[in-house]
């Protein structure tokens, strides 16, 4: 692989998800100034971006146009930051720490938590929705429906639910996964669908980028758990060795470490070997999946 034309086409992309949210969340000053000052807050300045990169590695494959592609990135983003915000409430994980800096319900408040999450869902869906910003209604449709069906009780939410209620009990291995898959699998492979859907690819070629997005989307989560056990505070941005600390079962704590790492391998494996027919053309998507398994934060 090519590591200098992946890390260049990562930081302009970065750079890019970062503007596009920018101008499409309401300013600051606008009223109600308090909410929209903390949904910038949250939002900007800050994170990986991975699901936007997602987005664009897949729209880049399919062709897509540029305008469709920054708009499902953001929405999607906006998605994500809206459960980083609600997990780490007090009702749910408890953090006082996210990408580096105060959490929304302790910068500002819990209800202004809560109303930042419930506002970024709605503008996620409120940006996918507007009239122009896709090639076709259908194709538009299809993102929508997508990515609501990704979010909600049988996507993100239901796997946040699952969580709560794991909270002390030892899961099976089917078990962990369902709630993996659920909580942050989910909409890891909405994303992926979103940049397909916003350009042309045929149902084999979706098939495959599906069967890609089920592989990496567990695999974020089982890399996650294993940073939550061996990075430190600072280099996470978020506090480390929460999972522990609140009796979470995770694969770490399942599995052991050694074994985790195994099946993250493995995971990356199989994400390989569902691109394998789209040869160069899929780098970008290649690129993420061996960056997301090494990545340190
Ligand atoms: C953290 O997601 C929450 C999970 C779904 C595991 P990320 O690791 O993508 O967080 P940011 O966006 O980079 O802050
Ligand atoms: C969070 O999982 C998944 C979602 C926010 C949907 P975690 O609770 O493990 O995420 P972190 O570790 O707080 O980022
Ligand atoms: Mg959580
Ligand atoms: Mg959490
Ligand atoms: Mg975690």
């Amino acid at each position: 692989m090519n590591d200098n034309r992946f890390i260049e086409w990562m930081a302009q992309h970065q750079r890019r998800a970062e503007t596009a949210l920018e101008q499409r969340l309401p300013a600051a000053g606008l009223a109600p100034e308090r909410l929209h000052e903390a949904m910038r807050y949250t939002t900007l300045g800050g994170g990986k971006r991975i699901r936007p990169l997602l987005v664009q590695a897949a729209g880049a494959l399919a062709g897509a146009p540029a305008e469709a592609l920054d708009t499902a990135a953001c929405a999607v983003e906006c998605i994500h930051v809206y459960s980083l915000v609600h997990d780490d409430m007090p009702c749910m994980d408890d953090d006082s720490l996210r990408r580096g800096k105060p959490t929304v319900h302790v910068h500002y408040d819990e209800a202004t938590a809560l109303l930042v999450g419930d506002a970024l869902q709605t503008q996620a869906f409120d940006l996918l929705s507007a009239p122009g910003v896709f090639p076709d209604v259908q194709r538009q449709l299809r993102a929508i429906h997508t990515l609501a069906r990704a979010s909600g009780s049988r996507g993100m939410a239901g796997g946040q639910a699952i969580d709560l209620a794991s909270v002390g009990k030892v899961l099976d291995r089917t078990e962990l996964e369902h709630m993996h898959i659920h909580k942050t699998g989910a909409l890891i492979r909405a994303a992926i669908l979103l940049g397909a859907l916003a350009g042309k690819l045929d149902d084999a070629q979706m098939a495959k980028l599906d069967h890609y997005g089920k592989c990496i989307g567990l695999l974020f989560q089982v890399v996650d758990d294993i940073l939550d056990a061996t990075a430190d505070t600072a280099t996470l941005g978020k506090t480390a060795g929460k999972d522990a600390d609140h009796n979470k079962p995770t694969y770490v704590s399942i599995m052991g470490l050694a074994q985790s790492r195994e099946l993250a391998q493995t995971l990356t494996q199989d994400a390989d070997a569902a691109l394998a027919d789209f040869g160069d053309a899929a780098w970008q998507l290649k690129a993420l999946n061996h960056y997301i398994i090494s990545r340190q934060f």
